[in-house]
């Protein structure tokens, strides 16, 4: 735990910290991206409402993890990278195998990505849903929580270049298919030594 929850946790023993159930998602197009979400990251609909302009779906036993609701009259914010919004949402695998293979996946499926990156605590993977939000698909670039969350909070690595190192999916998937471990792979990205050949638009995560 960090100095900081600590600290948190002491001066108020009643805070229960829950998790992230769900995200809303107000939207022109529904379908599109209920479509998109079940692609990407496996979500099904959960319950679609008779009297209510949207659909709930899940990707794990909770009963949705995203509402996607298109309300009548609703305007398309045609410049949201100048607009104070959400900024991303990250979508965390249990290792970089399932990752990766996730990654292939979805570019079968003819959806790329807009940059891949090493940040140092993890490896991530964004992508533009069909509404231009930012979207994450991320794995730890440690073996446990606990290593990841010390070198994110103490690193001066961290502290000096939160981007990290771009990577290349491909690179990386044909790394641990040979039998890389995710210690050596992610040591190498962070040496950039699995860069992309032309490197992505510095705003393509923003
Ligand atoms: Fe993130």
């Amino acid at each position: 735990m960090t100095q900081v929850a600590d600290e948190t946790r002491s001066a108020n023993s009643s805070l229960h910290p829950p998790r992230i159930h769900h995200v809303g998602i107000l939207t022109t197009r529904h379908d599109e991206m209920v479509d998109w979400y079940r692609t990407v990251v496996g979500m099904e609909v959960t319950l679609k409402p008779d009297k209510l302009p949207g659909t709930f779906v899940s990707n794990d036993v909770a009963h949705h993890r995203m509402g996607i609701f298109q309300a009548p009259g609703l305007q398309e914010d045609t410049d949201k990278v100048a607009h104070a919004r959400i900024q991303h949402i990250a979508f965390e695998y249990p290792n970089l195998g399932e990752l990766l293979e996730s990654w292939e996946r979805i570019r079968n499926s003819g959806i790329e990505h807009v940059a891949a990156v090493d940040h140092g605590s993890s490896i991530s993977i964004y992508y533009k849903d069909p509404d231009s939000n930012t979207i994450e698909l991320e794995c730890d670039a440690w073996a446990t929580k606990e290593e990841a969350l010390q070198y994110f909070s103490e690193s001066e690595q961290m502290k000096e270049n939160p981007m990290g190192r771009y990577v290349d999916p491909a690179k990386l998937l044909e790394a641990w298919r040979g039998g890389a471990s995710l210690e050596e792979i992610h040591e190498a990205a962070m040496a950039a030594g699995y860069e992309p050949d032309v490197l992505p638009d510095p705003m393509a995560t923003i």
